[in-house]
């Protein structure tokens, strides 16, 4: 991750557009965000992207300041049509830097794709496990070019007994590299079926990957000094009892829990929308984690440990900074070059720590003045 220096600038958003592109210009080292912002994303490249396109659609973008992580300071572009989540995700930010930032990690970047086995023979999971080293090999065979740059298969576990004896459910691990890996997994699956079918003398169904990547998490934490959490009428200890017992609400309420996720996708999507990622991906793979012990709970965290308000948040993060979109969208890689990042884990690491940022903020407006209050005046420029 590049270390812009300082994330914080003094009353960027007061300033007007073009001194704000100025100045992220000059904080960036003279990364171009001007010219190219204007053009956007032609309607040929668009064409080129999708298919019956008739044009592009123009979401405001922005960026977050004052977010540090991993001890880098780094200005996160955010793509949303939401008002007050790039403010409130900065204003969390600007709380969270005042007690060292995020700390954020990933897994390694293990994807995993499905393919199920229907009416097995006897013994079938038991020939494919002993199948694993031909079928990684095969794998490997249909994606040379991830093998030659360090990724490729790593595993394969069998899941017996998926819904009923009629299926098994074979999950083929692959090291995706810094790619999100959709293309990838799903090219290995369909390489890989048939010869599983005939080892398992079953027919094949499904070849496709999963979403619920629970091998490739990514994690971020924060401690925020109580005194850091003040706001207008309220003092810090008040909002920090305030989050603690509104992330207890939402572990004991999944209705609550739901609101509080969107709250935490509110800056993961706009950051992953803005650098071309997946979001779709993203989101199904949260929620289905977050539901993963049979009830649906919050993806965060929030206790107060003495003088700070400690926050923690875990969800699968698989994405990318080479391919799909990131490759062919111009705005999508400009956004990769003012963030910095240069892996998907790095991007991994950022998205968590929005996700965590805008968290923070909403229960912080939550629990204090309320959220149209709070977000509306941070909306309209007459907070800092
Ligand atoms: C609104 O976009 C998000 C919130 O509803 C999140 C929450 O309730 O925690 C404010």
């Amino acid at each position: 991750m590049r270390d812009r220096g300082s994330s914080r600038i003094k009353g960027f958003h007061l300033l007007g557009r073009e001194e704000r592109r100025a100045a992220l210009r000059s904080a960036l080292g003279g990364v171009d965000v001007g010219g190219l912002l204007d053009r956007g994303l032609c309607a040929d490249a668009a064409d080129a992207m999708i298919e019956n396109a008739i044009g592009v659609v123009g979401v405001p973008l922005g960026v977050a300041a004052n977010f540090t992580v991993n001890g880098c300071d780094v200005f996160v572009p955010m793509a949303v049509e939401e008002p007050s989540v790039i403010a409130a995700a900065s204003n969390a930010a600007r709380m969270v830097r005042t007690g060292g930032g995020f700390a954020a990690e990933a897994d390694p970047p293990v994807g995993a794709a499905q393919i199920e086995i229907v009416d097995p023979g006897p013994g079938a999971a038991e020939a494919i496990e002993a199948a694993r080293p031909e079928i990684l090999a095969l794998a490997d065979a249909a994606q040379p070019e991830l093998v030659s740059l360090g990724g490729g298969a790593r595993g394969v576990v069998v899941r017996r007994d998926v819904g009923g004896p009629h299926r098994i459910v074979v999950h083929l691990l692959v090291d995706c590299r810094d790619a999100m890996g959709a293309n990838m997994l799903n090219t290995m699956a369909e390489a890989v079926a048939p010869r599983l079918a005939e080892i398992g003398a079953a027919r094949r169904g499904l070849r496709i990957l999963t979403n619920l990547a629970d091998t490739r998490l990514a994690r971020a934490s924060c401690r925020v000094p109580i005194r850091a959490l003040s706001r207008r009428k309220f003092d810090g200890a008040s909002v920090a009892d305030g989050v603690a017992a509104a992330s207890r609400f939402a572990q004991a309420d999944p209705y609550r829990a739901a609101t509080h996720n969107k709250g935490i996708f509110n800056g993961v999507d706009a950051l992953l929308l803005a650098c071309g990622n997946d979001w779709r991906a993203i989101e199904a793979g949260g929620h289905a984690y977050a539901a993963r012990g049979g009830a649906y709970l919050p993806l965060s965290t929030w206790v107060v440990d003495g003088e700070n308000l400690c926050g923690r948040i875990e969800m699968p993060m698989a994405v990318g900074v080479v391919g799909g979109a990131t490759m062919c969208h111009p705005i999508a890689r400009l956004c990769l070059e003012i963030l910095g990042v240069e892996t998907g884990a790095e991007l991994a690491m950022v998205a968590v720590s929005v996700g965590l940022a805008s968290n923070l903020a909403a229960l912080a407006a939550l629990v204090s003045e309320g959220i149209q209050e709070g977000h509306m005046r941070l909306h309209g420029r007459r907070s800092e």
